[in-house]
């Protein structure tokens, strides 16, 4: 009898608990924007984006309604992968500017309320480290910071690399020193050198390096410790045990203080692996382990199933009480607009902004920049570069998608006053830019704004989720708390097709757009009859159901 009455109760709170407004902490609510600083905007002249520019431009985030930024890194190197090969994890390159400038944008950032997050890359440092140069030098304990073998000599008296390992971005993984005789392990490009987790020290000076930025006022600090595929991963446990040794240094730091910091991760891997960075009962790892559906599954020639399949994969394999990530682009992969198609770009900008969990905006999405031609003379990239090959470079270098920041319709659109930007701007920005976007009514600056607005509205906070893949082309998905309800129809083919939204449960008589795609002729406040919408090729609506 007794537990009889119990039961219930308990029930019910159970079920209550995940339905109330629990507070949201500022970081699963925001939208993240990726800048990659060194084409964001130069402030000198140099032809290379710096802080200062960031600094200038922080309030065109705030105009986008964004909360928080994550720059790529900004710390001193040698440049042979672009600021991922780090040679002091403790300064700023030189061409980015100072630690004073870094502090003007730390304050300005707080004034407007916009939190920084920077990308800590600790797989490896450059070849140009004081680290790496102590090892050279022979220094036991710089030595053991790094992975070396001796190399395998053949029948001819020639030496060979210890394995037949290729790095991620081509070539052997090993590279020999003449110095101690030995090869060193570089996954990434030769600048690169891999450093020694198994080595307690490396795992100190690590946490020290998350520390010394933490303290500098770095609400956040995230960690990318792979940005190409994890082929030749051996000891995955091992770097995730480092994911939740670092969470306990944030842990600390928000113990001091109450501020809570958010860890992102960066790992390409299935949804099911990337779980594991969420941690479990009694490890905490990242908030927020990146997710790759929308960059590696699909693309523009996928159907509106396989969308489906894609995205509800992450909310599937995701833990209940963890939030979900939506990232459509980064520095690593062509844009939205040449991947998916300039059409796209506002569905795919809602998709990110109105799913449920955190939204990552890389810059430029926002205004559907295109992939800008590099040609082979001005490519930068190692992973173009390193093809050798003036033809087929441009398929595996990254320079397309780091084109210049489009501003204006000004000289080198707006990002610099000076004579040669460190890449090509891409060759629409007369039309494609900010400024033009502005004052364009429907334009995807504007569409952006309005979904980053409608994007406070409690019910894409705490809301249900349900999707639908109608036919080969049209994907929809359904968010309603209490007694409010909206519709997100994106069509990703180029033909029309007329669906019935009263598929939907509760949608029984009419829905009215709020938003619409740039090409859509749908004005906004129409009323539509729920039940026969046409969906026109490549349009993509945000309706709100009528009851
Ligand atoms: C570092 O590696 C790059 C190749 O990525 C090479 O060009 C450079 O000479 C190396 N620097 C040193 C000091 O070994
Ligand atoms: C990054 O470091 C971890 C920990 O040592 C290692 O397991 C992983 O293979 C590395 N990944 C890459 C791509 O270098
Ligand atoms: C750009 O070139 C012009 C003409 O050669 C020169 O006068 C000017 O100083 C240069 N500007 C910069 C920022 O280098």
């Amino acid at each position: 009898m007794k537990s009889l009455l119990v039961l219930p109760v308990l029930f019910a709170v159970a079920l209550s608990s995940y339905n109330k407004e629990k507070e949201l902490d500022w970081w699963e609510t925001t939208i993240f924007y990726q800048i990659y600083p060194r084409s964001f905007k130069d402030s000198n002249g140099d032809g290379i984006g710096d802080i200062n520019g960031i600094t200038e431009n922080l309030e065109y985030l705030k105009e986008l309604g964004i909360g928080a930024t994550w720059l790529s890194p900004i710390f001193k190197s040698p440049m042979y992968d672009f600021g991922y090969d780090i040679a002091d994890f403790y300064a700023i390159q030189e061409e980015y500017g100072t630690i004073e400038d870094f502090e003007n944008l730390m304050a300005k950032a707080k004034e407007l309320d916009i939190k920084i997050v920077l990308d800590f890359v600790p797989n490896h440092t450059s070849n140009e480290s004081v680290w790496f140069e102590e090892a050279l030098r022979g220094h036991e304990k710089y030595f053991d910071y790094f992975i070396w073998e001796d190399g395998v000599v053949d029948e001819n008296g020639v030496m060979h690399p210890p394995t037949n390992w290729v790095s991620a971005l081509r070539k052997s993984a090993w590279e020999y020193r003449e110095e101690v005789g030995k090869y060193y392990l570089h996954q990434f490009v030769i600048g690169q050198p891999d450093l020694n987790y198994r080595n307690p020290d490396v795992v100190e000076e690590m946490k020290n390096v998350i520390r010394f930025w933490l303290e500098k006022g770095v609400a956040d600090d995230p960690d990318n410790y792979d940005y190409l595929n994890h082929i030749y991963t051996k000891d995955l446990d091992e770097t995730i045990e480092m994911v939740f040794q670092w969470r306990e240094v944030f842990d600390d730091f928000k113990e001091k203080d109450g501020l809570s910091r958010v860890m992102m991760t960066e790992a390409y891997t299935t949804p099911k692996m990337a779980m594991k960075y969420y941690g479990n009962r009694d490890r905490k790892g990242a908030q927020m382990p990146f997710n790759f559906a929308l960059i590696s599954d699909v693309n523009g020639d996928s159907s509106a199933a396989e969308i489906k399949y894609a995205l509800d994969s992450f909310l599937t394999f995701k833990p209940i009480d963890e939030h979900a990530n939506w990232v459509a682009g980064n520095h690593d992969v062509s844009r939205v607009a040449s991947r998916f198609s300039p059409e796209l770009v506002d569905g795919i900008n809602m998709i990110t902004l109105l799913m449920p969990g955190i939204g990552v905006t890389y810059m430029g999405e926002e205004i559907g920049m295109v992939d800008g031609y590099v040609s082979w003379e001005d490519t930068v990239d190692p992973g173009g570069c390193n093809t050798d090959d003036p033809i087929n470079y441009w398929i595996t270098s990254r320079d397309p998608q780091r084109t210049p920041f489009q501003w204006s319709a000004d000289k080198n659109a707006g990002f610099s006053v000076g004579n040669k930007t460190w890449l090509p701007v891409a060759a629409d920005f007369e039309n494609l830019n900010v400024e033009v976007q502005r004052v364009t009514e429907k334009s995807h600056l504007n569409i952006y704004k309005a979904l980053a607005a409608l994007r406070n509205d409690k019910i894409f906070r705490y809301s249900r989720y349900e999707s639908v893949a109608y036919n080969e082309g049209v994907f929809a998905f359904r968010r309603w708390y209490n007694k409010k309800a909206y519709i997100v129809v994106i069509n990703f083919r180029q033909e029309a097709y007329t669906i019935d939204l009263t598929y939907f449960e509760n949608v029984n008589k009419k829905v009215q757009v709020l938003i619409s795609s740039i090409q859509s002729p749908k004005n906004s406040w129409e009323v539509l009859q729920a039940d026969k919408v046409e969906i026109l090729g490549s349009e993509s609506l945000v309706l709100k159901v009528l009851f």
